[in-house]
């Protein structure tokens, strides 16, 4: 669904028959796939460029997201970047910006629409600048970013979407996520009643690769596996000090 439904801040619901919470894992802020950059945010640097996508393509986005009409100025959307890294380091929240590899143009966003460490349940949205759809970016960046939940810890990443959201609804189901429930008229959709898909993908599937990565500071090699869109990952946490080469691109 939306990927800035944002941390609500709530208690996690007590559940008997559940294993205690894993202590969370840090999310990567640096993934490396075939094509991207699947970065952390840097608001500074980035909300311009994330803010004029958004502004140009502002009806083409606000027909699946509800968010859009809240990011009036570029201000408004480094004001969600800074609050994206505040949810980050407090393990709430994780969004990630997507750059190409070869030309570090902005391309659109990986995010999570909500996050429970206690039920091992992470929901994943995004969203792509209409110039690069099309081309399977989405595809390989929430794979990418699926793969970083699960050495996270998460043990199932759902995706949800609008019935008629066909272009969104291709991505679980190209990923090998099963279609667990239409919710019927879920929610109001643009004053329209419509049903919510609701896909998942467990730790436990085929389709997962979880690999053998570790949480953390990894380097992991895929070239000897059947992975026809991704030869190489690589996740690595974002050094912590800002040097001028952080500047030059993701
Ligand atoms: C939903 C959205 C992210 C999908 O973007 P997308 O570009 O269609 O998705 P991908 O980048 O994975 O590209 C898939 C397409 O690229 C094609 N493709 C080309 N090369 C590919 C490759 N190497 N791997 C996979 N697919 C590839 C696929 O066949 C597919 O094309 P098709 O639509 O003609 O079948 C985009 O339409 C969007 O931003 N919509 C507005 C916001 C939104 O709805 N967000 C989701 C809310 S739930």
């Amino acid at each position: 669904m939306s990927e800035r439904s944002g941390a609500d801040g709530s208690p996690p619901a007590p559940h008997a028959a559940v294993a205690a919470a894993p202590a969370p894992h840090p999310a990567p802020t640096r993934i490396v796939t075939e094509r991207l950059v699947v970065r952390q945010p840097r608001p500074q640097d980035d909300a311009v460029q994330a803010f004029a996508v958004i502004d140009a393509e502002r009806d083409r986005l606000h027909r699946w997201l509800p968010w859009v009409p809240n990011i009036r100025t570029a201000g408004d959307e480094q004001a969600f970047l800074d609050r994206v890294v505040g949810w980050w380091e407090a393990h709430e929240q994780f969004h990630w910006l997507v750059f190409e590899r070869d030309t570090y143009a902005f391309v659109g966003s990986v995010g999570t629409a909500r996050v429970a460490w206690d039920q091992g349940l992470v929901e994943l949205g995004y969203w792509i600048a209409q110039a690069y759809e099309g081309q399977g970016l989405v595809t390989e960046a929430v794979r990418g970013v699926q793969r970083a939940c699960f050495a996270m810890g998460f043990h199932r990443v759902e995706i949800r979407c609008s019935s008629g959201n066909t272009r969104s609804a291709a991505i679980p189901k190209r990923l090998g996520y099963q279609l667990d429930a239409q919710l019927r008229e879920e929610r109001i959709e643009h004053g329209a009643r419509v049903d919510t898909l609701v896909y998942s993908l467990l730790r436990t599937d085929n389709a997962a690769e979880p690999g053998t990565d570790p949480p953390r500071g990894l380097r992991v090699s895929d070239a000897g596996r059947r992975q026809p869109r991704i030869r190489r990952i690589i996740c690595q946490p974002e050094p912590r000090q800002r040097g001028d080469d952080r500047r030059r691109g993701p």
